[in-house]
């Protein structure tokens, strides 16, 4: 769905991503991980059109897009929600909604919102209050699901745990896993990658502008420099496929990663 062949952005004499390839499957989770600085947020702009890359090609569906703007690709089905939970704060929570659709010409925007707020049901509960006044966790719900009025085949999302408590980061991931079952692929960056490889199917791992490692979120996780780079705390993670039939989770045995609820191996136990 989205393919990165050999892509170098640059701000201005600094190199920001160096001849980064990846792959983003129709239906997967991949998560995206690295420190800050790594160039994550490079990476995510630049396959939505914000960043233009020097070199390289970015494919989205088998069409090249690298030379498209953040506009037309977003009408070509690229959602992104960016950094930091920007919503409009001064706004209500519907019309927030409301703007994530701000493209769309069709009938169905109120049949969406309605399928956002099963999704979502704070945001029901918040729809006519000041989106700058929610907390961060319901801040960053709203910007996911702004992101998701417009839509898209693929939702990139730019660090949504950031700043939140554990059981809201749990509570983001189950809603990632949810929209990937109603048929959104996602690529999801974070530097909580005890979070991220808990639910994605496959991840890559970027340090100054290099892709360092991919594999199976299982493989990740078991590998000991990802391990000791990015799972430090904690101790050892263990990721088993989830034996739900047509299961999207990755079944966790880490009490701060979400388990599937139907999972027979729930909690662990
Ligand atoms: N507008 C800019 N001008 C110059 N350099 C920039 C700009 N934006 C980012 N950089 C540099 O590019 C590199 C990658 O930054 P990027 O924001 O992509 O990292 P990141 O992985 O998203 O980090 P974080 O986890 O802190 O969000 C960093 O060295 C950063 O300083
Ligand atoms: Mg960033």
């Amino acid at each position: 769905m989205l393919r990165l062949n050999n892509v170098s952005t640059f701000y201005g004499q600094i190199r920001a991503l160096d001849q980064v390839s990846m792959e983003v499957k129709p239906g997967e989770i991949i998560a995206l991980i690295g420190a800050n600085g790594a160039g994550k947020t490079t990476l995510l702009n630049t396959a939505c059109g914000i960043l233009n890359p020097r070199s390289g090609q970015v494919y989205f569906e088998d069409k090249l897009v690298s030379d498209l703007n953040a506009e037309k690709i977003v009408q070509m089905g690229m959602g992104h929600v960016p950094e930091r939970r920007q919503v409009f704060g001064t706004m209500s929570v519907m019309d927030n909604l409301l703007l994530g659709a701000y493209q769309r010409h069709d009938k169905e925007i109120k049949r969406d919102i309605e399928q956002t707020f099963e999704l979502f049901p704070i945001l029901q509960k918040r729809q006519k209050q000041a989106a700058g006044t929610m907390s961060g966790g319901e801040q960053q719900m709203l910007a996911i699901a702004r992101g998701m009025m417009s839509r898209p085949k693929l939702l990139m999302l730019d660090e949504p745990s950031v700043g939140l408590a554990p059981l809201m980061v749990r509570e983001i991931m189950r809603v990632i896993a949810d929209l990937r079952q109603r048929g959104t692929t996602i690529l999801l960056v974070e530097q909580n990658a005890r979070a991220a490889l808990g639910v994605a199917d496959r991840g890559y791992v970027i340090e100054t502008g290099h892709i360092v490692m991919q594999g199976t979120a299982k493989e990740l996780v078991a590998n000991e420099g990802v391990q000791k780079a990015y799972l430090g705390k904690g101790g050892r993670l263990q990721l088993s496929r989830c034996n739900v039939p047509n299961g999207v989770y990755a079944c966790l045995t880490d009490p701060m990663i979400i388990t599937c609820a139907e999972c027979p191996n729930r909690n662990g136990k």
